[in-house]
C-alpha cells in the first residue's frame, strides 16, 4: 500500500500540474525562428565550420545529459566544458574530450575562471522543493542560475540558452513559476547578444529517482493523442533537439522565447545525424 507520504506527494504534485496547465501561457513573446528544416543539415556545418565552445550547467540531470549526448553527437563545438559541483565519469569514447570544471555554487566568485571564454552556454540546473525545501529551490533555480549568466556574460558568452518552464511568470503566486519567471527576466537584463528561453510543460523522461507526481504526470501525458498533449508535454529529446536545432539557425532577436508548442515544432526533426 502507498504510505501517507507519498499519497500526499501525488495529491500535491497533481494539483501543481493542474494549475501549471491552466497558466500556461501560449503564444507571448518573439516567435523563434522555425529554419527549413531542409536548410538543417547545411546550417549545422555552417555552425561547425565557426569552431566555437560551449559550456553546459546541469549536464548530470535528465535534460542536461541528453543535451551533452547530442552535442557530442553532432559534433558542434570545438570545445565542450561542463561546469557543475562534480565530476562526472563516462565511459564512452566519444566522452574523452569533454572538459570539467567543478565549482562550488556557493562561491561561484571564486570560479569565474571556470566561466570564461565560451562562446555559447546552456542552463539546465534547477532542483525542486521536495528535494532541497522552498529556500534552497530559490538559492539554486534563481540564485545559481543568475549568478551562472553573470559570470557566463562577464566572460564573453554570447549566446546563452535557459531552460525555464512552462507558465514561468514572474508575479505567479506559485512560488515554481515565480522563480522561473524572475530569472528569466534578470537573465534577461544582462543582455547577452542573443537569449534563448525554452519553456517546456511536462517533460517525457524515464528518471531514475522516483517523483510519483512526476510519474503521474507523465504516464498521463503520455497516453494523450500528440495534438491534445503538445501544450503541455514535451519528451526531453525533443527539447534538447529544439535548443539544439535553434542554436544553428539565424536568431529571430535577443531574446528568443520558446514555449511548448514552439517546441515540439522545432525539436522534431527526423533526419538529425544518428548518435
Ligand atoms: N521535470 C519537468 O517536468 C520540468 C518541466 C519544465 C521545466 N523543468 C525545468 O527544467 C530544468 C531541468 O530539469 P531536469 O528534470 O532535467 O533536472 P534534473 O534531472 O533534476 O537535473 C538537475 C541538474 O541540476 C543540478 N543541481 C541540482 N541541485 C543542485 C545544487 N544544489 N547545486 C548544484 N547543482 C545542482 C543537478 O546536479 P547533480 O546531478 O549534481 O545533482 C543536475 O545536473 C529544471 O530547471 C526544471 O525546473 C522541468
Ligand atoms: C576551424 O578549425 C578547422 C580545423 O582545425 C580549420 O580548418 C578552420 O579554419 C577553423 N575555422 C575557424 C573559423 O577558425
Amino acid at each position: 500500500m502507498l504510505g501517507p507520504t507519498v499519497l500526499g506527494a501525488i495529491v500535491a504534485a497533481l494539483v501543481a500540474s493542474m494549475l501549471l496547465l491552466q497558466s500556461g501561457d501560449e503564444g507571448s513573446g518573439a516567435a523563434p525562428s522555425m529554419a527549413d528544416k531542409e536548410a538543417l543539415p547545411k546550417l549545422r556545418e555552417d555552425f561547425k565550420m565557426q569552431n566555437k565552445s560551449v559550456f553546459i550547467l546541469g549536464a548530470s540531470g535528465e535534460t542536461g545529459k541528453v543535451l551533452l549526448k547530442e552535442i557530442l553527437g553532432q559534433n558542434l563545438f570545438s570545445k565542450v566544458t561542463l561546469i557543475g559541483r562534480r565530476k562526472l565519469t563516462f565511459e564512452e569514447e566519444a566522452y574523452k574530450n569533454v572538459n570539467q570544471e567543478v565549482v562550488d555554487f556557493e562561491k561561484l566568485d571564486d570560479y569565474a575562471s571556470a566561466f570564461q571564454g565560451h562562446d555559447v552556454g546552456f542552463c539546465c540546473l534547477g532542483t525542486t522543493r521536495s528535494k532541497a525545501g522552498a529556500e534552497g529551490f530559490v538559492r539554486v533555480d534563481r540564485d545559481y542560475v543568475l549568478k551562472s549568466a553573470e559570470l557566463a556574460k562577464a566572460g564573453g558568452c554570447k549566446h546563452f540558452n535557459l531552460l525555464s518552464s512552462r507558465g514561468a511568470d514572474k508575479s505567479s503566486s506559485f512560488l515554481y513559476l515565480q522563480v522561473k519567471g524572475e530569472v528569466e527576466a534578470k537573465v534577461e537584463e544582462l543582455k547577452f547578444d542573443r537569449l534563448s528561453v525554452f519553456r517546456p510543460g511536462v517533460l517525457l523522461c524515464d528518471r531514475q529517482e522516483s517523483r510519483p507526481g512526476e510519474w503521474l504526470a507523465r504516464k498521463f501525458f503520455g497516453s494523450l493523442p500528440d495534438s491534445w498533449a503538445s501544450g503541455y508535454a514535451v519528451p526531453v529529446v525533443t527539447v534538447v533537439r529544439a535548443m539544439l536545432n535553434n542554436l544553428v539557425s539565424p536568431s529571430s532577436g535577443q531574446m528568443e522565447l520558446l514555449e511548448n508548442k514552439a517546441i515540439l515544432h522545432l525539436g522534431k526533426e527526423r533526419d538529425v545525424p544518428k548518435l
